[in-house]
């Protein structure tokens, strides 16, 4: 079944691990996918792939801080496709800096990609969002949830300001018809992970082995799809079961 026929979604990191799994995954559904990213060495290859399942897919290039650069970028979709009916806020960066080692100036680059980042796509696309139904998906991190101290101060602040901004968001756009949820996934094997072994990661994850890029995209996918029809606010942990601990 073809659950996003018809739609058009736009995604933000779709070069890296997760994105470029979500990009795949929507357009195998029958989605016209706009891939974004700052890394433009594969594009052409991103756009061949999204095209391999029949769509109008395509890549462009968006950094998530620049806001002119979002707004453009909407406006192109509304002009080109007619309509946007999904928004997965996805581009990000990974600190390991403790809060000793953070200074101002790092503590607000991070934050800028990965919160304001996520802030401003859904302010550009709010609009055309609400004028189709359609459903937003926050990428935030099981350490939206929960602590560690292996990762940063900002990457905390910034992930788990995407967990309320999503609830918040919800709640404002429900009566206009666009849901919004975030996804937490748990170590991932992308190249944020640095292409860490299973080894490393088994003894504290319940299911003993990281997770793959196409299993968080089929969280993402749910929560795009008019199977979460009556989902909103709502978060999804895909973490092999670390923030049940
Ligand atoms: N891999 C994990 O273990 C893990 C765990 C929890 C959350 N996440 C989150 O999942 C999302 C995807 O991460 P991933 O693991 O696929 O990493 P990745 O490094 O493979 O992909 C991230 C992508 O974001 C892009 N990006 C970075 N800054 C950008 C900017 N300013 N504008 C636009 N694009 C930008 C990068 O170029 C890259 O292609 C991130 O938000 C990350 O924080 C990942």
């Amino acid at each position: 079944m073809k659950r996003f026929a018809g739609k058009v979604a736009v995604i933000t990191g779709a070069a890296g691990g997760i994105g470029r799994a979500t990009a795949s995954r929507l357009a195998h559904e029958g989605a016209t996918v706009i891939a974004t990213d700052i890394n433009t060495t594969d594009a052409d290859q991103i756009e061949k792939e999204l095209r391999t399942f029949g769509g109008r897919g395509r890549f462009a290039t968006l950094d998530v801080t620049d806001e002119d650069g979002s707004h453009d970028l909407i406006d192109d979709i509304a002009a080109t496709e007619g309509a946007l009916h999904g928004l997965v806020n996805n581009a990000g960066i990974g600190d390991l800096r403790t809060i000793e080692d953070s200074t101002k100036a790092t503590f607000d680059h991070v934050v800028g990609v990965l919160q304001t980042g996520a802030f401003l796509g859904m302010k550009a696309a709010g609009p055309t969002l609400k004028e189709h139904r359609g459903a937003v998906v926050n990428v935030s991190s099981m350490f939206g949830i929960v602590g560690t101290a292996a990762v940063s101060p900002a990457y905390h602040a910034a992930k788990g300001a995407l967990r309320s901004m999503s609830k918040g968001t919800a709640v404002a756009w429900a009566p206009e018809g666009v849901r919004v949820n975030s996804v937490h996934p748990g170590f991932i094997d992308t190249p944020m992970l640095g292409g860490a072994d299973d080894a490393v990661f088994a003894p504290v994850i319940p299911m003993a082995r990281l997770g793959s890029p196409s299993e968080v995209a089929a969280s993402i996918a749910f929560l795009l799809s008019d199977d979460a029809s009556y989902v909103t606010g709502a978060e999804i942990a895909c973490d092999g079961g670390y923030v049940a601990q």
